[in-house]
C-alpha cells in the first residue's frame, strides 16, 4: 500500500467530504447523543507544510477556502474549523475527519477511527489524545466497523478508502449495505473519486444489490470526465440521507465546483 494522506489533505476532495460531515454530524445532533464511525481514519490532523506543500493540492483546496471572500454557511463551518487550528492566520494545520469530528463531539458522544497502517494509527491516536470521546484504533475498518455499529444503534458512519485497491468499491459496498440493514436508524456516508463514470456507476450497482435503503448521490466535478486518469471530482454517497441533505449537498458542491473547477465544473445532487 503506497496511498499517504498527507499528500492530499486539505484538497478540493477533503473540502466536500469534511463540510459535508459536519453538517450531518450536526444534523445528527439533534437526535440525542452520537456514535461516529470512520472506517478509514488517516492521521488524524495534518502539517500542510510537509507532503502537502509537494502536490500542491492544498494550495489548490483549503488556501482558496480560507482566502475566499464569499462562503455560504457549509463552507464557512469549515473555514471556521480549520481558522480554529491555525490561530496565526496562516493555514499550516488542517483537520482530517478524527479531529474535526473529535472537535464537535458533545459530552456523550463518541468517535472510534480505524486505521490499518501502523505508523499512521500511532499519529491517530497522537492527534485524538485530547478528546475523551475519540479513540483510534489500529486495523481493518471494514471488518471492525461492524461490531461497533451494531452496539450503537443510529451510528454515523464515514467510509473513505484511498481505492488503490481493486477491492475497495467492492468493500465499501458491501459494508454500508451491512450496517444500514443490521440499523435502519444508521447513515453511511462513503467517500469515492470520480474518475470516469463506468467505475462510479459501478459502484452504485454494487451499493444496490447490498441494500435497498434511501440513497443520495452529492457529485462534485471540477471538469467533464474525459480523462479517467485524473481525479476529476469527487462524490460522496449517502445511504440514509436525513431531511436537508439535498440542500446541504447542493451547497457543498456547488461551491466547491464553482470556485475551485475550471470552464465545464458543476455539481450534481441525485437519488439513485
Ligand atoms: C483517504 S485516507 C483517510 C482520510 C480521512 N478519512 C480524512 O478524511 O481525514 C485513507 C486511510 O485509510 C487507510 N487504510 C487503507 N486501507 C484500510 C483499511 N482496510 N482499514 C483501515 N484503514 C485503511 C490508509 O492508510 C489511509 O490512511
Amino acid at each position: 500500500m503506497n496511498y499517504r494522506h498527507s499528500f492530499h489533505a486539505g484538497n478540493f476532495a477533503d473540502l466536500v467530504k469534511h463540510a459535508l460531515v459536519l453538517w450531518l454530524l450536526k444534523t445528527r445532533h439533534a437526535a440525542g447523543p452520537v456514535m461516529v464511525l470512520d472506517t478509514h481514519a488517516g492521521a488524524g490532523l495534518y502539517d500542510l507544510t510537509g507532503d502537502a506543500a509537494r502536490s500542491r493540492e492544498a494550495e489548490a483546496g483549503v488556501a482558496r477556502l480560507m482566502a475566499a471572500e464569499a462562503r455560504p454557511p457549509l463552507i464557512e463551518a469549515l473555514a471556521s474549523e480549520v481558522a480554529a487550528l491555525n490561530p496565526d492566520s496562516q493555514v499550516r494545520f488542517y483537520p482530517g475527519s478524527p479531529v474535526l469530528i473529535a472537535r464537535a463531539l458533545r459530552a456523550d458522544d463518541h468517535y472510534v477511527g480505524f486505521e490499518l497502517r501502523e505508523e499512521v494509527a500511532g499519529l491517530l491516536r497522537e492527534s485524538l489524545r485530547d478528546f475523551p470521546g475519540a479513540r483510534g484504533e489500529i486495523g481493518d475498518g471494514y471488518d471492525l466497523v461492524r461490531a461497533e455499529a451494531r452496539q450503537a444503534r443510529g451510528a454515523l458512519v464515514l467510509i473513505d478508502p484511498p481505492f488503490e485497491r481493486p477491492d475497495d468499491y467492492l468493500r465499501a459496498a458491501e459494508t454500508a449495505g451491512a450496517i444500514v440493514n443490521a440499523d435502519p436508524d444508521a447513515i453511511v456516508a462513503v467517500w469515492t473519486p470520480l474518475k470516469d463514470l463506468e467505475t462510479f456507476d459501478g459502484f452504485l450497482r454494487r451499493l444496490a444489490a447490498a441494500t435497498t435503503a434511501p440513497t443520495l448521490i452529492a457529485e462534485a466535478r471540477l471538469r467533464p470526465l474525459t480523462d479517467p486518469m485524473k481525479m476529476n471530482g469527487c462524490a460522496m454517497v449517502i445511504v440514509n440521507p436525513p431531511a436537508g441533505t439535498d440542500a446541504a449537498a447542493t451547497e457543498i458542491c456547488g461551491w466547491v465546483a464553482d470556485t475551485l473547477g475550471d470552464a465545464g465544473a458543476r455539481a450534481e445532487v441525485w437519488r439513485a
